[in-house]
């Protein structure tokens, strides 16, 4: 039995594949400190990061944590540095493909197209070692105007960068909005991959519509299954689709909405086959890495080094890269494992 340590270091030196990383979620405190917050301000949000993992009603609190991080992306430059930071942050912990995605803001000086302009930038000034591509994400706490202006935007700028915006995200506090299909069926026409954080909550009827609307890949997935607070009916519906799940570990138990480790969901997908990918969803907020989420799904789920680096090597499927990139990604990952695993 290998121990913590040799465990983190397999994963680390592991490349990896990482599909679900909210950009200003994951602005670690290092990051924040180059856009020019204060130390002071570091330790408050740490701080208050803290007292908020430690009340019952977390999930709902949590998102007044982002308000910190938006904060100090309120302009071109800021957002241009933040991805620029993100981006290389993830390739130091050996990412090697990334899918970044964030909610375009307008502020005083902004516009939703100068944000998606300047983390497109972002993106293309940090390429070395790593292939990072973008969604856009619709707030689900945003009103339908202000969702169609932002839809419009994503699809005006997906047709300006197409090797890069690859597509769309619905994603904000899960107790607000609704799930709304002709907006997402609108950029799927327009050639967006899309994924939806679905069943964060309960909402067996938002799980329903989800799953028939068919999103290419799921986030988070929790309360789907009976055994964790869903439904029979939509259990075997996902069953029926099988749409991969970006799975979020350390997210969902310190946002409560799982108990632990031992107890979460994702051992309904590993026992049952269905398709998955480790991710971490809010890096900077939850301080973890994704070297350090494999290692804890290792731990937990008692897998073993071989299952490991096949289930990176199956996320390459469910990601949005080109052909060529996939074949790209999983020649690294096979030669890696001649090297490693033998
Ligand atoms: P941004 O889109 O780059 O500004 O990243 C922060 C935003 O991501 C938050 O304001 C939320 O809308 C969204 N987000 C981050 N984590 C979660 C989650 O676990 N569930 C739903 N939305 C999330
Ligand atoms: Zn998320």
């Amino acid at each position: 039995m290998e121990n913590d340590e040799e465990s983190y270091n397999f994963c680390k030196n592991l490349p990896k594949i990482e599909l679900h990383a909210h950009l200003n979620g994951s602005l670690s405190a290092s990051i924040l400190q180059k856009l020019g917050c204060s130390s002071e301000d570091i330790l408050g949000y740490q701080k208050l990061t803290q007292q908020v993992f430690a009340q019952e009603k977390r999930l709902q609190e949590c998102f007044s944590l982002f308000k910190i991080a938006h904060n100090s992306t309120n302009n071109r430059k800021a957002v241009y540095e933040a991805t620029k930071y993100v981006v290389e942050e993830f390739r130091a912990d050996n990412v090697i493909y990334l899918e970044l995605r964030t909610t375009p803001r307008r502020e005083e000086n902004m516009t939703k197209i100068d944000y998606i302009e300047a983390v497109v930038k972002g993106i293309q000034d940090a390429q070395e070692g790593i292939i990072t591509k973008l969604l856009l994400s619709i707030d689900r706490g945003h009103d339908l105007k202000t969702s169609e202006e932002s839809m419009d935007a994503i699809i005006k700028m997906k047709k300006k960068y197409p090797s890069i915006i690859k597509g769309v995200d619905f994603c904000g506090n899960p107790n607000v909005g609704s799930f709304n299909c002709s907006l997402f069926k609108q950029a799927r026409d327009n050639g967006l991959f899309v994924t939806l954080h679905c069943a964060e909550v309960k909402n067996n009827s938002e799980v329903d519509q989800i799953l028939r609307f068919e999103p290419d890949r799921i986030g988070h997935g929790t309360f789907i299954h009976p055994k964790y607070g869903g439904f029979q009916e939509g259990w075997t519906l996902y069953k029926q689709k099988i749409i991969p799940l970006e799975c979020c570990l350390t997210s969902n138990v310190l946002c409560g909405t799982v108990q632990c480790y031992k107890e979460h969901h994702l051992q309904e997908w590993i026992k049952n086959s269905l398709p998955f990918s480790l991710c971490t969803d809010d890096k900077g907020v939850f301080g973890i890495s994704l070297s350090k989420e494999l290692a804890l799904a290792k731990k937990y789920f008692e897998l073993s080094r071989e299952h490991l680096w096949k289930i990176t090597y199956d996320t390459v499927d469910y990601s949005f890269a080109s052909n060529e990139e996939k074949k790209t990604l999983k020649e690294i990952l096979e030669k890696w494992k001649l090297k490693n695993l033998f």
